[in-house]
């Protein structure tokens, strides 16, 4: 793949949204910040959190088309296939990584494809503190970094609690898609969303509706399962009108 031309902040600007007081932690740790630098035996203070404002997709996009989240864009392939596909729809790729996230603006920008924005961030968060509630068309989690055992509970993407956030993010009716080339985080989320009423499994043709490339694959990390002969696993589920609930963890 060729690679894009790096662009300015300025640039890039529209294609980046960038979260207000996402970093502010919400109880001390041993950091030796001022937030911090109370002694053992101390009570605690509280830590000041500055408001948080949830997303105004109207505004952020100029109009009020639906708006879809994908979880760990990576370099972004997928919702460039998905922006370019559907026009009428807003994307807004979260990634953890910085060189990524610009990486995948990058190649919005120098299409000037106006309905597909990025964020630099833990995805988590965002989910919990900077979505309303139902204002999502769908969530997309493609092949999250394979985190799935137990001691690596505190990197894991997809736990209840993020399910949870994510059935309370979509709105009744829409979708959340997971893939995964790791049967076993498969086996994971699989548990995790079957447990939810809040979720119900579509029909596995619904998939074919994700946007690929001429070459049959949707992300970069499909790609790669597909051209060293590994297998992918997949799933749609539509939110039901049922409530939201947080569940018991497979992983424990
Ligand atoms: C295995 S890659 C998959 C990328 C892309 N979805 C694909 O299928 O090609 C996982 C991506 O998720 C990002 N990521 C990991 N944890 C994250 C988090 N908490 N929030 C947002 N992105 C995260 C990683 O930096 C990485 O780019």
């Amino acid at each position: 793949m060729r690679k894009p031309r790096r662009l300015s902040n300025e640039q890039l600007a529209p294609w980046v949204w960038e979260a207000k007081n996402l970093s502010i932690r919400t109880s001390p740790e041993k950091s030796g910040d001022a937030a911090s630098s109370h002694s053992e035996g101390e009570p605690e203070q509280p830590v000041a959190r500055p408001p948080i404002t949830p997303i105004d997709w109207t505004a952020l996009f100029g109009n009020a088309n639906p708006t879809e989240i994908e979880v760990g864009t990576g370099k972004g392939l997928f919702l460039l296939n998905a922006a370019l596909a559907r026009p009428n729809t807003n994307f807004f790729g979260i990634e953890i990584v910085r060189k990524y996230q610009l990486y995948a603006a990058t190649r919005y920008a120098i299409r000037n494809l106006p309905n597909v924005k990025t964020t630099c961030a833990d995805a988590k968060l965002v989910l919990r503190d900077y979505v309303s509630a139902g204002s999502l068309a769908a969530v997309h989690v493609y092949f999250p970094d394979p985190w799935w055992k137990s001691r690596h509970k505190k990197r894991r993407v997809f736990t209840p609690d993020f399910a949870a956030d994510a059935a309370r993010a979509i709105a009744t009716g829409g979708r959340l898609y997971i893939a995964t080339d790791v049967e076993e985080y498969y086996g994971v989320m699989t548990a995790i969303v079957g447990a939810m009423p809040a979720f119900k499994l579509r029909p596995e043709e619904e998939q074919r509706a994700a946007p690929r490339t001429e070459a049959g694959f949707a992300t970069n990390f499909e790609r790669k399962a597909l051209e060293t002969g590994g297998s992918v696993w997949r799933a749609v589920y539509a939110r039901t009108s049922e409530p939201v609930t947080v569940v018991a963890d497979p992983v424990e």
